[in-house]
């Protein structure tokens, strides 16, 4: 899950080499084994890297909750000034706001903070590619990552639901999916064709933001996002902000007891079977089957682990997310996804490479005409 602040940093932390290559002169001086001449010549900041970027989080993450970016949009500010705006101790924000530029979040000349491409971009309310809400849900994960020690050894998820953690939680949630869906919507509509489909079923769909951006491509299609009652209130404000209310209806329902209904010829789920152990996965793949008319598309869209499970390194660390936050979730690798979908009766299962990176993994099936 490296970005370019945390190569960034890691690029700056190798500098200081003394200590590393001091080590290896008196190693090799008393002529120590290759083995351990080796050890030595590997980087320990690889490893104080990986032990301290919970710090670099931290300091995102406040940064965003004092609005820094955005009291920055199109001025620079003195660290005293904006101690006075965000009312913030002003050693404290400036201590903060150093290491806000050392990751390279902003930039500082002779006193005076700015934003920069990156922050401007991502981290300013307003901007079309905003990414302050999801930031803002990882905020709110950290008190339960605290207990991943209880998570692995009991094997049981240490926090509820985020419906079960009140309105707050859940809007941060499902705003966070919006704010992450909007750039990877564009890139589904771009790429996956919908030439003639009438109606998508997006199951467990939370904001709704990829119906609204496969409606708005497809001016023949309408959507229908199924999820639980207390989501869909927030979904309705989204695809209402949008100006989709009349093409993306809301249906209440729950995947784990409840069927979807029929008359799809498309169906989208998105980022929710890592939220469910294999066993649930494949009984809401059957039910989408159903839910599908005869020749009819499903769309599987994760962050899946490699063949081997040996990475990527994001979708592997979303499984130890799921192990925090549900009881039976995962992250699974494409091809036990694929195995699962042929299993439910799909046929023409295949990858779909997109034009543009995207740390998802898509997965295209078609319910047999006859
Ligand atoms: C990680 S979000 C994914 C949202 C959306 N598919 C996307 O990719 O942006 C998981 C969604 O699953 C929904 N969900 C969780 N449990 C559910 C259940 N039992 N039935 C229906 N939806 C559920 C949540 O409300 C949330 O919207």
């Amino acid at each position: 899950m490296q970005n370019t602040a945390t190569k960034k940093k890691a690029a700056r932390l190798k500098k200081p080499s003394t200590v590393k290559s001091t080590a290896i002169k008196k190693q090799k001086g008393k002529s120590t084994s290759k083995k351990t001449q080796s050890a030595a010549a590997l980087d320990p900041m690889a490893v104080m890297g990986i032990s301290s970027a919970y710090w670099q989080s931290k300091v995102l993450h406040t940064a965003v909750r004092l609005d820094i970016f955005t009291r920055l949009k199109g001025r620079t500010a003195t660290a005293k000034q904006l101690a006075t705006a965000c009312k913030a101790d002003p050693r404290g924000l400036e201590i903060l706001l150093v290491a806000v530029v050392s990751l390279g979040l902003l930039s500082q000349k002779g006193g005076r903070y700015r934003n920069n491409k990156l922050s401007n971009a991502f981290l300013v309310k307003g901007s079309p590619t905003f990414q302050g809400g999801i930031v803002s849900m990882f905020d709110s994960w950290y008190p339960a990552w605290g207990d991943l020690y209880d998570a692995v050894v009991k094997g049981a998820p240490v926090v509820g639901k985020p419906h079960d953690q009140g309105p707050e939680a859940l809007r941060n949630y499902i705003y966070g999916m919006h704010y992450r869906a909007l750039g990877q919507g564009n890139l589904l509509a771009k790429d996956i064709d919908f030439s003639g489909r009438k109606h998508l079923l997006d199951v467990a769909g939370g904001p709704g933001t990829f119906c609204v951006k496969f409606c708005q491509k497809n001016k023949g299609l309408k959507a229908t996002v199924l999820d639980l009652p207390q989501t869909l209130e927030i979904t309705s404000e989204i695809v209402g902000s949008l100006g989709m209310a009349d093409r993306v209806a809301r249906r209440p329902g729950n995947y784990l007891t409840d069927t979807f209904g029929k008359g799809y010829d498309s169906v989208l789920l998105s980022s929710m079977f890592n939220q469910e152990s294999p066993k649930v996965v494949k009984k809401i793949l059957k039910n989408a089957y159903r839910a599908i008319d005869p020749g009819g598309m499903i769309l599987v869209q994760d962050q899946m682990l490699n063949r081997e499970k040996t990475g990527p390194a994001l979708s592997a660390l979303i499984g130890v997310n799921q192990l925090i936050h549900t009881p039976g979730g995962a992250a699974y690798s494409e091809k036990e996804v694929s195995e699962w979908m042929r299993a439910c009766g799909f046929r023409k299962v295949k990858t779909v490479q997109l034009s543009e990176p995207s740390p998802f993994v898509v997965l295209l099936g078609e319910k047999p005409k006859k």
